[in-house]
């Protein structure tokens, strides 16, 4: 019974997965949780209210201008007795209101009203999900604090197979578990602060050219959200991304390597935490072009020369806050890992192969191992964001087990 006590509100959107939010019920009273129903009325087209009624043992709500329902729990009093809301299924349709901050239904309307955080469980066609509104409407929303867990892939209801399913019950209950149980609850990290550097550099060749990578500062990004929520003052120190910057970040844009250097190491110096989860560039061109590089000869030869380590050297500093490095490899992870952990002189590194399908640049999923000196932890496939919130919990443990020596 680990959700004991816990009101949790589950809307239900409308859409082919509300079938399993009756299983998603049972599992979470089976923990313990208090569970209070509300239906979008897309939601009751697909499973019926006296269905979620007789699962969750009470009334479920649908209107938010129901004279006796709002006697009975009103939308305000609803909004303030949940300790969390989940939405599963999360159709299209209230992903994209919830994110213009409509109340036009008692779920939106709720949503708006609440103080308690918000888990979305996305569930829709894979094109629907893949489309860039939706895309632009979830990162908006998970900049402002919405967890997003899922979808999962595979085959669905229209005969698609892709990104766009509903988590499992069970996977939900998980997720809900660990929220609760998660060791990074807002103001663990009160007064502390964090250093984090996230997506590629560029290295210019000439005024229009530049080498690159294709990290995305998903991962990056998330771990600063994760962080600030649990109440650390965050700065983030971004190379060339398109993402929006999190609630209550502080981000700095840079370019390259050296850029992102001079802000580490400015930044670094009153930090307790550096996250290293940018992908720099390890050279940059050794003399950038005034000019436009002109198409002439078949060969053309770039002298690269070695970029600074950024982790390394915050690593170094007299007096270093506790430094995480990221290892993204393609083999032999483990070694690799354990390997720059040493290095570099970091007090953890998270290591993720970057080959394996679902893991690291730009998709939305990843799953890490992280090490420290004399232990491992395994952090399944899950969304960037979770695994985020994960991991935010494992450092804040190392760090005020042994702020100075974390070994
Ligand atoms: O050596 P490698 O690039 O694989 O190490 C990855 C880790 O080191 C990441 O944490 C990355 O952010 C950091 N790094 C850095 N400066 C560099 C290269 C990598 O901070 N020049």
């Amino acid at each position: 019974m680990q959700l004991t006590d816990k009101n949790i509100v589950v809307g239900v959107s409308g859409g082919i997965a509300a079938y399993k939010s009756a299983d998603l019920i049972r599992r979470l009273k089976e923990q313990g949780a208090n569970v209070r129903v509300v239906m979008s009325e897309g939601g009751k087209a697909f499973i019926t209210p006296l269905t979620l009624q007789a699962v969750s043992g009470n009334p479920v709500s649908d209107s938010l201008l129901d004279p006796e329902a709002e006697a009975g729990m009103g939308h305000i009093e609803l909004a303030k007795w949940a300790d969390l809301i989940l939405i599963a299924p999360a159709s299209a349709d209230i992903i994209a209101r919830l994110n213009a901050g409509m109340a036009n239904d008692l779920l939106t309307t709720i949503c708006l009203a609440t103080a308690a955080p918000i888990a979305i469980a996305p569930a829709m066609n894979q094109q629907m999900w893949h489309t860039q509104v939706t895309q632009n409407n979830v990162d908006s929303l998970q900049s402002r604090g919405y967890l997003v867990w899922g979808p999962g892939q595979g085959e669905q209801a229209c005969g698609d197979v892709g990104f766009g399913r509903m988590l499992e019950p069970t996977e939900l209950c998980s997720y809900c578990v660990n929220y609760f149980a998660g060791a990074n609850k807002p103001g663990e990290l009160d007064g502390q602060t964090w250093v984090i550097t996230a997506g590629p550099t560029r290295e210019p060749m000439d005024p229009v050219r530049y080498i690159s990578n294709h990290s995305s500062g998903k991962m990056g990004f998330a771990i600063a959200l994760a962080a600030q929520l649990a109440g650390a003052k965050v700065y983030l120190i971004a190379g060339p991304v398109k993402l929006a910057t999190p609630t209550g970040v502080e981000r700095i844009d840079v370019e390259t390597a050296l850029q992102m250097q001079e802000q580490s190491m400015a930044h670094a110096e009153h930090a307790d935490v550096f996250v290293a989860c940018a992908a720099v560039a390890d050279y940059r061109v050794a003399e950038v072009a005034s000019q436009k590089i002109k198409k002439s000869t078949e060969q053309l030869q770039l002298v690269l020369e070695k970029n600074p380590d950024i982790v390394a050297g915050v690593a170094a500093l007299e007096n270093a806050p506790f430094t995480v490095g990221f290892a993204a490899e393609t083999e032999n992870v483990e070694e690799y890992a354990l390997g720059k952990l040493k290095k570099k002189n970091l007090q953890m590194i998270c290591a993720n192969n970057v080959s394996a399908p679902g893991h690291g640049f730009n998709s939305d999923t990843n799953a890490l191992t992280i090490f420290w000196s004399g232990g491992s932890l395994v952090l399944p496939l899950t969304s960037k964001q979770e695994l985020a919130r994960q991991l935010v919990g494992q450092i804040a443990k190392k760090f005020n087990q042994s702020p100075l020596d974390a070994s």
